[in-house]
């Protein structure tokens, strides 16, 4: 059988350099649509995701990303906020329990048992961790459909954060996207046996 999925995996890496070419709308909605249905801890969905295509943007941001050319380069720069804020909103949390169609009774445990595990929890960090799963699923996405991406996370984070204004929400991390200027390395990585193991 032809596995696509695997295909788009050996065909994404992290791409330094862009070709001067727009990603199509479409095809951009398409990979937020990857991000959107990815899945989260608790369904929180606490990503907000910021789509730069404005070039002076780019260009201001790009010192404040040690300089990586992807900033530039790409045709669309996605920066993937983290919102600690919402996931401990009281109206928010109920509306996105109530999605489930639980029982009053049903739905207070669970919004009890988030309460006691958020408590455990660095909050940020997780909040992070989710943000992470919507740009793992952007990059193969995009890959499927032969669109290259880079993901960043080297960036001064507080500058980034006050250039964009970001108020209540934190930067997780960016993914560029656009079409390949460069040539494809070949994969380097661990062998399936310094990874796995089953008992
Ligand atoms: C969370 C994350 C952040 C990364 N940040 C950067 C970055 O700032 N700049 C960069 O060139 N590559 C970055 N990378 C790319 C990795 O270096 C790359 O994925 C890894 O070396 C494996 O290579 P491949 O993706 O080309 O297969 C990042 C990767 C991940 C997963």
């Amino acid at each position: 059988m032809e596995d696509k999925f695997l295909a788009a995996m050996q065909r994404r890496f992290a791409c330094k350099r862009f070709l001067q070419k727009s990603i199509p709308q479409e095809e951009i909605e398409v990979i937020l649509e990857y991000a959107r249905l990815s899945p989260s801890s608790f369904g929180m969905e606490p990503w907000r995701l910021l789509v730069v295509t404005d070039q002076k943007i780019k260009e201001e941001l790009q010192p404040l990303c040690w300089n990586q050319k992807q900033i530039t380069t790409c045709s669309h720069l996605v920066v993937i906020k983290a919102d600690s804020a919402v996931v401990q909103n009281r109206e928010y949390i109920a509306k996105m329990f109530a999605r489930r169609g639980l029982s009053p009774e049903a739905t207070k445990a669970y919004i009890d048992r988030y309460f006691a595990f958020l408590q455990k929890q660095d909050i940020d960090c997780w909040v992070q961790k989710q943000c992470y799963i919507a740009a793992a699923n952007m990059m193969t996405g995009a890959a499927y459909r032969g669109i290259d991406s880079c993901p960043i996370e080297g960036f001064e984070k507080e500058k980034v954060e006050e250039y964009l204004q970001l108020h209540n929400q934190s930067v997780a991390l960016m993914v560029a996207f656009g079409y390949c200027a460069m040539e494809r390395p070949p994969k380097k990585r661990l062998q399936r046996d310094e990874i796995v193991e089953f008992r």
